[in-house]
């Protein structure tokens, strides 16, 4: 009886030690350049500035008085395209994506993410409108 018990025991711990060991294998996803869709294109202001400055993801250095491009909402989409880092032939060239995008070690602060440069090379493979 007292040897059995011990058994279910055991089982029980074993059962938890591999639950607790379980991995999660997060495959690192690849970018998929985005086809423009000229239907339904992204909005600059919806899509893309959010981007910039929710949690002053960018803005926390690129704003008014700090470094350029000026990534806040009122400046932003000049920046960026008086400033040339917008390159709407080769859209994977612009120098916003290749010092901020996921593959580059230029820039040594905040990078966007795989998704966040999927849209961004949508909205300016779209034309790069302020819209
Ligand atoms: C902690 C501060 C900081 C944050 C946050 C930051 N940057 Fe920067 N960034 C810099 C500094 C400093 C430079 C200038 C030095 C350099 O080029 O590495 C720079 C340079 C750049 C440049 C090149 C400017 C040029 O004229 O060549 C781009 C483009 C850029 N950042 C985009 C971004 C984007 C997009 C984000 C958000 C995903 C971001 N940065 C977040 C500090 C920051």
């Amino acid at each position: 009886m007292k040897k059995s018990i011990l058994y279910i025991l055991v089982i029980l711990l074993g059962v938890f030690v591999v639950t607790a060991c379980e991995y999660e294998f997060v495959e690192q996803e690849e970018i998929v350049v985005p086809t423009p869709d000229p239907d339904n294109p992204l909005s600059f202001a919806d899509d893309i500035v959010p981007i910039f400055t929710n949690g002053n993801y960018c803005t926390a250095c690129h704003d008014t008085g700090g470094e350029e491009p000026n990534l806040e909402a009122a400046s932003a989409y000049n920046s960026l395209t008086n400033g040339g880092y917008i390159n709407t032939t080769n859209p994977e060239q612009s120098t916003l994506i290749t010092v901020a995008g996921p593959g580059t070690s230029e820039h040594g602060w905040k990078k966007f993410t795989n998704s966040q440069t999927e849209k961004i090379l949508q909205w300016i493979s779209e034309g790069a409108s302020n819209n």
